[in-house]
């Protein structure tokens, strides 16, 4: 079978590790860590970056740092991982899922003004396959209305749109280093904090709610507790497997890019045909090739294609099942065909194998396979 997808490695995420064995410098903060939040910072232009275990845990952050009230509302997709939404959940707030573009699968701006409220507090673009909304457009609208952007880029390392990195635009935002997405340290996250004013809670929410920063910088002598945090940390271990990785980030992404878009020639004329749509990249957006989608014509056919593709040992998934139309969901109040833009493009939605193990002619062999699917 070819796989979907292989954890990425580059061969020295060993020496790093050897030198935090060495070191004697584990929990987190350390060297390593302090690297890494540089290394982000300086590649992504966001002033301050702090690491996480997990994007689950910066969304939590995000989610205290937005200061929610009950009756406060946060707009998101329902097409996005179940964190997005269960980070603000906790934290009090109503969710008030809205519909994606098909075109690229992230939020449909128009969607999201259609439900805004006097009561809604917060707007999460979450940048699906390192494709993103229109982010001016989107910051206008948040402006105007006053609503605190949280940028989900679990998936949108090294891309950008109109040339900002992707998490830099919104007062937050998140990057996962899961072992799924382009560069990893097995599980792990950063929190990209744009708005200063938010970098001394952040730092205590981030400290088990403690000001422990404070004491570190020499500005009171003892630290205490003086705030909800957890522990968010992400360890020395995965900091240091983490440089070796965005190391490679440059050639990773390159590679991935390349693959995105053997897919894309390879697939053209069938989507010129109309058997299958594929997502759009705006010619203002640079993505980072984490992912290539198909949609198909119909669930059912997407469904087929999946395994007529698996049949012939090629490992195509499919995505979230959207989060409205989950027990979660139901249990939040949302019914049977709400959202039904959504609920289309995520049964029609396929992805295909992509990864650094992959040579072009594996994908065109997986190209080739839709193509023969469809009798082209
Ligand atoms: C859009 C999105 N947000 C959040 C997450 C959660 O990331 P993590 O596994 O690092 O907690 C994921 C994970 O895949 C994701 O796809």
């Amino acid at each position: 079978m070819l796989r979907f997808h292989e954890p990425f490695l580059t061969g020295r995420e060993q020496g790093y590790l050897a030198e935090v064995l060495a070191g004697g410098s584990f929990a987190g903060n350390g060297p390593f860590g302090k690297r890494v939040q540089a290394w982000l910072e300086r590649h992504t232009g966001c002033p301050h970056v702090l690491l996480t275990h997990s994007c689950t845990g910066a969304l939590e952050m995000a989610a205290l740092l937005a200061d929610l009230q009950p009756g406060d509302e946060v707009l998101l997709p329902s097409f996005t991982f179940v964190s997005t939404a269960t980070a603000f959940l906790r934290a009090g707030a109503k969710l008030v899922f809205c519909e994606v573009d098909p075109a690229t699968m992230t939020l449909d701006l128009a969607d999201v003004a259609r439900r805004l409220t006097p009561r809604s507090k917060v707007v999460v673009p979450v940048h699906y396959a390192g494709l993103s909304c229109d982010m001016v457009k989107l910051t206008d609208f948040a402006k105007q209305h006053r609503l605190f952007v949280v940028e989900d880029a679990a998936q949108g390392l090294d891309a950008s749109r109109d040339g900002r990195h992707l998490g830099t635009w919104g007062s937050l935002g998140t990057l996962s280093f899961h072992e799924t997405k382009n560069v990893h340290c097995g599980l792990g996250g950063a929190l990209l904090i744009h708005d200063p004013a938010l970098l001394e809670r952040a730092e205590i929410i981030w400290e088990r709610g403690t000001n422990r920063q404070k004491m570190f910088k020499g500005l009171v002598d003892k630290y205490s507790w003086v705030d909800v945090g957890s522990s968010f940390y992400m360890t020395e271990l995965q900091a240091a497997f983490l440089l070796a990785q965005l190391e490679a980030l440059a050639d990773n992404t390159a590679l991935r890019l390349g693959q995105w878009r053997r897919y894309a020639e390879q697939l053209a004329p069938l989507a010129a045909a109309g058997h299958v749509q594929l997502a759009q990249v705006p010619a203002t957006a640079q993505p980072n090739g984490h992912c290539f989608f198909v949609l198909a014509r119909s669930g059912a056919e997407a469904d087929a294609l999946r395994e007529y593709l698996v049949g012939h040992g090629f490992q195509a998934t499919i995505h979230y099942v959207p989060l409205h139309a989950s027990e979660m969901g139901r249990r939040l109040g949302y019914a049977d065909g709400d959202l039904p833009v959504t609920l289309d493009g995520a049964a029609r939605l396929l992805r295909l194998p992509l990864h650094h193990k992959l040579q072009l002619a594996d994908l065109d062999a997986v190209a080739g396979a839709v193509r023969q699917f469809y009798g082209a």
